[in-house]
């Protein structure tokens, strides 16, 4: 297994500690815009899972100079190596972003079907849109053998803290407001990301498929709000905490994926209980307060983040 990963501000060696003495598994700092490192290792692969992605809406709406370089020309790179190289699987990581709010193409609301519209809201989707369309086409035009999956929202340890859960469960800890955009109730599904990950294994190794496209989530929908209000509980924390901020623009009112495709063809579903799942969670930040102080307390480009996002200071 080769990881190849740029290290940018949410990268982190530490959280790869558990395999780095692997005798399968490499590790080769570099960029997938950088053409001659992506044809080099293209040609000692069998499979790509692409995962590599600036992934934060809020960072694409301070600034979508980046997500538009990784997501959709980085993507494009990787698929020019894959279309001259002898691979068997290009797994394109895109996310159910691209669909815009969850909804049947009449306007009735519902979960997304992989066959809706893209209607992307933030520049982080229209990105992901792009580099999933890129990605199709490389199936249609020159055969590369590409699945695309399109999941919902993430959750587990060593998440980085900028997104809802981890932000969230820090900020609790160290007694900082919870900033909720507009009035928290958007609602999101959360799937625990072990079982993403098993999602994706089960794509990897299976035969046909190609060209087609998957949705994975845990068809577990929660309001901002609903899921603010379960961490502050968990963490023994006053509901005073919660702080009601200016909305997201764009903000996307509901997200949720119909996962029945992927049930049908591979007879799984995510079935962990989410409860359980995220006083999981919170216990890890608990237990490896370390590895957020270093980002929270010691990372200038967090701290200026922060401030820019939430115009107040996280120390
Ligand atoms: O749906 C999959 C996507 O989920 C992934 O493709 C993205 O990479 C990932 O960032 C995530 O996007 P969201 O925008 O849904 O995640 P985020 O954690 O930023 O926000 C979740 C919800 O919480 C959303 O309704 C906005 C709200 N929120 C978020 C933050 C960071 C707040 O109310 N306050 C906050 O400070």
């Amino acid at each position: 297994l080769i990881n190849l990963d740029k290290l940018t501000y949410a990268g982190n060696l530490e959280n790869l500690q558990d395999v780095e003495q692997h005798p399968n598994y490499t590790f080769v700092h570099g960029d997938i815009c950088q053409k001659a490192v992506v044809e080099r290792l293209m040609k000692d692969t069998d499979a790509v899972v692409h995962f590599a992605a600036e992934t934060h809406v809020d960072r694409s709406i301070m600034d979508a100079g980046d997500f538009i370089t990784t997501d959709v020309y980085g993507t494009f790179v990787l698929l020019e190596a894959a279309r001259k190289s002898q691979i068997t699987r290009f797994i394109q990581i895109s996310t159910d972003e691209v669909y815009g709010t969850a909804m049947s193409p009449e306007g009735v609301s519902r979960p997304s079907l992989e066959t809706d519209p893209l209607m992307p809201l933030s520049p982080y989707a229209a990105s992901k849109a792009g580099a999933d369309r890129l990605a199709f086409s490389y199936w249609t035009t020159y055969n590369v053998p590409v699945i695309i999956t399109r999941c919902s929202n993430n959750y587990g340890p060593y998440q980085y803290p900028e997104k809802l859960i981890p932000l969230f469960v820090t900020n609790a800890l160290d007694n900082i407001p919870l900033p909720i955009y507009g009035d928290g109730h958007n609602t999101r599904d959360w799937i625990f990301v072990g079982e993403h990950c098993k999602a994706i294994d089960l794509l990897l190794h299976s035969s046909g498929y190609d060209g087609e496209i998957f949705n994975i989530g845990a068809n577990k929908e929660y309001s901002v709000i609903q899921i603010t209000e379960t961490l502050l509980d968990i963490l023994e924390k006053p509901k005073t905490l919660m702080q009601f901020v200016k909305d997201r623009p764009g903000h996307v009112p509901r997200h949720a994926v119909d996962t029945s495709k992927f049930q049908r063809s591979f007879g799984w579903s995510a079935s962990a209980d989410f409860s359980e799942m995220l006083e999981r969670t919170v216990r890890w930040y608990r237990e490896h307060e370390q590895w957020w102080r270093r980002i929270r307390d010691k990372d200038s480009g967090y701290k200026r983040y922060y401030q820019k996002q939430y115009q107040q200071r996280v120390d």
